[in-house]
């Protein structure tokens, strides 16, 4: 049972390139409800171990990096704006280096750990929150009222990238881009910890033949009917 006015979790997980980041961010401004971004904790991690030059294997020393660097968000800003060591970290989260080894960093128990329980405490603060991810339906918040799973074949999701990183200015080669999506799939599926799942109870939404108006509205629509049926 849940109201729209009261606080409520809504989680939508999936493989990258579903467009559950503007999605996510579009639902929560339709419903008045916070948005959680929480990839960009796990590629601000890895951004800081870039900078930090910690090798992969250093889990130790990529755990303690990361929360010194008290990964959180400026939520006074639309969308709430990543905080690393204090400081506004911009779309260098997206840039190539950092997707390259961003799973492998998330692939790790003990930063898993940490941002889970980061991703916990935001939701004690912003308890009407949609979240996005990989594990959040699943893992973070399980008794979330509403879980969404957004997928899409690997073309529509390749050429969906590429239109994003053109917009940032990055040269991109979409065949190449097919594959570095089915590998990061098979890592983020096949990783023990937080794995990513369709977690159990959740609306599968298969946005390939979708607009991203259309998946919003798709939500939109399934979220009222289910508050209204509650
Ligand atoms: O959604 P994204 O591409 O920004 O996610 C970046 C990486 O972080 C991706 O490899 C999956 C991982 N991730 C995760 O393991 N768990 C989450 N809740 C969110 C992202």
């Amino acid at each position: 049972m849940f109201r729209l006015d009261q606080p409520i979790v809504i989680t939508i997980d999936g493989p990258a390139g579903t467009g559950k980041s503007s999605v996510a961010r579009a639902l929560a401004a339709r419903l008045g409800l916070d948005f959680l971004d929480t990839g960009a904790m796990y590629r601000a991690a890895a951004a800081v171990a870039l900078d930090r030059r910690l090798s992969l294997g250093d889990h130790a020393g990529i755990v303690a990096a990361a929360r010194e660097a008290e990964i959180g968000f400026d939520w006074s800003l639309d969308p709430p704006g990543l905080l690393v060591f204090g400081e506004i970290m911009g779309e260098r989260i997206r840039s190539a280096a950092v997707t390259a080894i961003v799973s492998g960093v998330a692939g790790i128990r003990a930063l898993r750990e940490l941002m889970v329980e980061r991703q916990r405490a935001i939701a004690a603060k912003h308890p009407r929150l949609v979240t996005e991810g990989r594990d959040q339906g699943s893992v973070v918040f399980p008794d979330a009222k509403v879980k969404f799973y957004l997928d899409a074949s690997p073309a529509v999701r390749a050429e969906r990238r590429a239109r994003q990183l053109e917009e940032l200015g990055q040269k991109v080669d979409v065949a190449a881009l097919r594959e570095e999506i089915i590998a990061r799939d098979k890592s983020d599926m096949g990783r023990v910890d937080g794995p990513l799942v369709r977690p159990a109870g959740s609306i599968l939404i298969d946005t390939s033949d979708k607009s991203r108006e259309q998946v919003i509205e798709e939500l939109e629509r399934q979220v009222r009917e289910l508050a209204a049926r509650a």
